[in-house]
């Protein structure tokens, strides 16, 4: 039992890399410009993605796609992407690991 435990650990965890490494592919070609290649955004009015929690990031950009969140950019990038893009990008975005300073 514990074996099996450990092995579907495994999966998931290989699944999560997997689906990171083809997010980080996709987020390079369609979100750098804006969210930065790491996920810290690079223009003015772009939110920073890195280390946000994967949940949250695939929430919005399935709202962003169904029109119940809406902005004229995102909801327009948001449109063609699949349910497994999501959950790449999301998993990309997440991945990133960020370190928080207090001033
Ligand atoms: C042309 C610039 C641009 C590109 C390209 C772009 N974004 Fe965005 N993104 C924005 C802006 C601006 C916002 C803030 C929108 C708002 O106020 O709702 C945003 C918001 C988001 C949010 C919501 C963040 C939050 O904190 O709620 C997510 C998630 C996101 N983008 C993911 C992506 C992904 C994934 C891609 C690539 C497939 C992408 N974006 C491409 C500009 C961009």
């Amino acid at each position: 039992m514990k074996r099996f435990v450990f092995a579907l650990a495994l999966v998931a965890f290989n699944s999560f890399a997997d689906d990171a490494a083809e997010g980080r592919a996709k987020a390079d070609a369609a979100c750098a410009l804006c969210h930065g290649p790491n996920g810290v955004a690079s223009m003015p009015g772009a939110p920073n993605l890195a280390g946000q929690q994967a949940i949250y990031l695939s929430e919005q950009l399935k709202n962003y796609r169904s029109g119940k969140r809406h902005h004229e950019v995102m909801s327009y990038i948001a449109k063609p992407l699949t349910d497994a893009e999501i959950t790449q990008l999301a998993a990309w975005y997440s991945s990133i690991k960020v370190t928080v300073e207090a001033p």
